[in-house]
């Protein structure tokens, strides 16, 4: 049966990137698949974070996605170190990746940065977690942003080395989904850049807990150049920033580049980014109040969490009990 997996990190604010690139397609994967969506708490660790912020963040990104539409009955819903198999995994995967394969991760040298031998053993490693999330469950599909492509890569790479060193047909190779209008939104200041939760300037992102002031407030003082919206998608070449808006737009609004600019071409900015205010207002006011709603009752929200955990252990644990018969480990 084809499984889905899919991970956000509850390290700070879920963005308009994490809902078109991720959160966004999980809704319309659900039902379709059987899909095991997961609060990454254990790769959030990976830089510092404030132990009551983190368990908050969790909440809120718990929050979002339901808010977005997940269901947690049909779907699992849970936080990553509940479930022991991603842990246990993980260590088995540092041993079959080779350092030269991490050595290529580009996600680990931006986040590393110039200090480099300051960064955390984990952040090196985080790959091979992110292998073993998606492998304690045999999952087929993989629903991310662009972004992900080359961890994705790196699973697959993974679960092949295990199932040749140890002559088994044992993990499939899971499969990226990556589709829709903004695979790769970027930063509102920099169109070079991608929209990140890292970002320091609040003003880079809408995120998902702003309201209505905000996010006019944000796409008004969004970069853009002097020329008016060109007629045609090949206008948009060498204008990132105009890019970025026009799939942005393309996106909550479910039509095509061309159709925008169909609509929109030889239009000034401002007419333009009028007209975005009021589009993402309106997809994103309702999750919006939801998630607030939801957040004024976070023991509900452990407690899907913690059933979500539940479900999720019931299908890892006799996966993780195999993979230690593969690898050799005595039974206790
Ligand atoms: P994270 O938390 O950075 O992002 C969560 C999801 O949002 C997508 N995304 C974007 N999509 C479009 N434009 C953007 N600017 C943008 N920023 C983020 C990401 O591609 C992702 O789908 N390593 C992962 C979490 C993870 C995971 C997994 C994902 C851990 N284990 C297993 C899939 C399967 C991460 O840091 O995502």
């Amino acid at each position: 049966m084809n499984r889905i997996f899919s991970g956000v990190q509850p390290s700070g604010n879920l963005h308009l990137g994490n809902y078109l690139g991720a959160i966004r397609n999980w809704v319309r994967l659900q039902g379709d698949y059987q899909c095991i969506f997961c609060m990454v708490d254990m790769h959030a660790i990976t830089v510092w974070q404030d132990p009551a912020e983190l368990r908050q963040k969790t909440r809120e990104v718990a929050a979002g996605m339901l808010a977005a539409g997940v269901d947690p009955v049909k779907n699992i819903l849970f936080n990553q170190s509940q479930v022991s198999a991603h842990a246990e995994l993980a260590w088995v995967f540092n041993c079959v990746a080779r350092i030269g394969w991490l050595n290529r991760m580009t996600q680990f040298k931006e986040k590393a940065g110039k200090n480099r031998e300051n960064a955390s053993v984990g952040l090196y490693a985080y790959p091979n977690l992110m292998a073993a999330d998606i492998l304690a469950y045999k999952a087929t599909h993989v629903p991310v942003g662009e972004d992900q492509k080359q961890h994705l890569e790196l699973a697959r790479d993974i679960a092949q080395k295990f199932n040749n060193d140890y002559g088994v047909d044992f993990f499939p190779q899971p499969e990226p989904m990556i589709f829709g209008a903004a695979t790769r939104v970027m930063s509102l200041r920099d169109g070079t850049k991608k929209m990140s939760k890292s970002d320091e300037s609040e003003y880079s992102r809408i995120n998902m807990t702003d309201d209505a002031d905000a996010i006019a407030l944000k796409f008004r003082k969004a970069k853009t150049d002097p020329e008016p919206l060109p007629e045609s998608v090949e206008g948009l070449e060498g204008r990132p920033e105009a890019a970025n808006l026009v799939g942005i737009y393309a996106a909550l609004s479910d039509k095509g580049k061309a159709d925008v600019l169909a609509e929109f071409g030889g239009r000034t900015f401002s007419e333009f980014k009028q007209a975005l205010t009021d589009l993402a207002v309106s997809v994103m006011g309702p999750i919006n109040q939801e998630m607030k709603r939801l957040l004024a009752d976070p023991a509900h929200v452990d407690a899907i969490l913690r059933e979500g955990g539940r479900r999720a252990d019931e299908i890892a644990a006799p996966i993780m009990q195999e993979i230690k018969e593969i690898v050799g480990f005595l039974r206790p």
